[in-house]
């Protein structure tokens, strides 16, 4: 944990630096046309997947454009940008989760996005309404089981896991994820709060163990047989069936994707997005590298490489995705998913899922 974070810092001042070092000729460029803005473009992201910074590499290797990353976690950034205001260096803000991009739109430290060649891209649903981001990738939050003992037919709906033939089989990380924060809110949204609330509790009474571990160690609990059924990010899975380590990729053929709730309200689904900042020093390089990271072929590559749904209809699903099948996906204001928030965190602590 220590050493991890430790780690994070060691990023987080690192770009600080190599951030500091250009601020002199990237402030050069604010009043100049496009065409005098020096080639880079610096972006703040909460995004932790290799596949991001192997995207950025090839964007700067066909146009020349540098492209200088600072990660952390997206409430920081989302404050240290509303800090700098003017001053900031971020071109772009690039997190996981509609309720907080959402967030960084209504702090304010967006600029709507009005290229044709990039909200063609991306359909109008995995945008904000007024285009203060537009979506990189989609992911599902299914329900995986052990193949050797469950059938998909035992599997219905995210509510029939509270059923009690589920008691001690029911495996999910802890209520600190974003990802179960968003899923509660998401039933908060379609459902109210007493359904979520009955719904939490259901799977607390039917819990495995109490939370404990990442998605990826859910399902190496299910292959362990500390339980049959669990609660996990779609890429995930994929990622196990491609990891380096053999172990992993055990785990993984063990597992079978279920989409749940597809009689229903469909699946619950979560966006990760782009926004241009307000203030942006290179706003034409911003907005290049937000069209190239929507493209169709760009799209297939994230896909592929990250195992998530691409926002471009043009581009083709990862064939792992293929195989797990096309399914029906909550149709929601992503910005529900931050204002139940707070009220989905009351609700976890409420039923003791720690
Ligand atoms: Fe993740």
């Amino acid at each position: 944990m220590f050493r991890r974070l430790r780690s994070v810092a060691g990023l987080l001042v690192l770009a600080l630096i190599v951030l500091s070092a250009c601020g002199g000729q990237t402030t050069n460029g604010t009043g100049g046309a496009a065409s005098e803005e020096p080639p880079v473009v610096n972006v703040y992201t909460a995004r932790h997947y290799d596949a991001d910074d192997a995207l950025f590499a090839d964007f700067t290797k066909e146009t020349g454009i540098e492209v200088k990353v600072l990660k952390g976690k997206a409430e920081e950034l989302i404050e240290r940008i509303a800090r700098e205001g003017q001053a900031t260096e971020a071109d772009l803000f690039i997190t996981v989760d509609g309720g907080v991009l959402n967030q960084a739109k209504e702090r304010g430290i967006l600029q709507p996005i009005t290229d044709e060649a990039i909200l063609q891209n991306v359909p109008e649903a995995l945008r904000d309404r007024e285009n203060a981001w537009v979506g990189l990738a989609t992911r599902a939050r299914v329900i995986v089981y052990a193949k050797d003992r469950i059938k998909p037919e035992d599997l219905s709906t995210y509510e029939a896991l509270t059923d009690p033939k589920w008691r001690g089989k029911v495996l999910v990380r802890s209520s600190t994820s974003l990802y179960n924060q968003s899923l509660l809110a998401s039933f908060i949204a379609l459902h109210g709060r007493e359904w979520a609330k009955s719904w939490a509790q259901g799977i607390v009474n039917n819990f495995a163990r109490p939370p404990e571990g990442s998605d990826r160690d859910q399902m190496k609990a299910i292959a362990a047989g500390v339980g049959d059924v669990a609660l996990v990010n779609t890429y995930y899975v994929g990622l196990l069936l491609t990891s380096e380590d053999p172990k992993e990729r055990e785990v993984g053929e063990k597992m079978g994707v279920f989409f749940p709730d597809q009689d229903g309200d469909g699946t619950h689904i979560n966006v990760s997005g782009v926004g241009l900042v307000k203030g942006a020093k290179h706003p034409e390089n911003a907005k290049k590298l937000i069209a190239y990271l929507t493209s169709a072929a760009v799209q297939e590559k994230l896909s592929k490489a990250n195992f998530e749904y691409p926002v471009n209809p043009d581009a083709r699903w990862a064939e792992d995705l293929e195989a797990w099948g096309r399914f029906k996906a909550q149709s929601l204001d992503f910005a529900d998913l931050g204002r139940y928030n707070q009220e989905a965190v009351k609700i976890f602590t409420e039923v003791g899922w720690k």
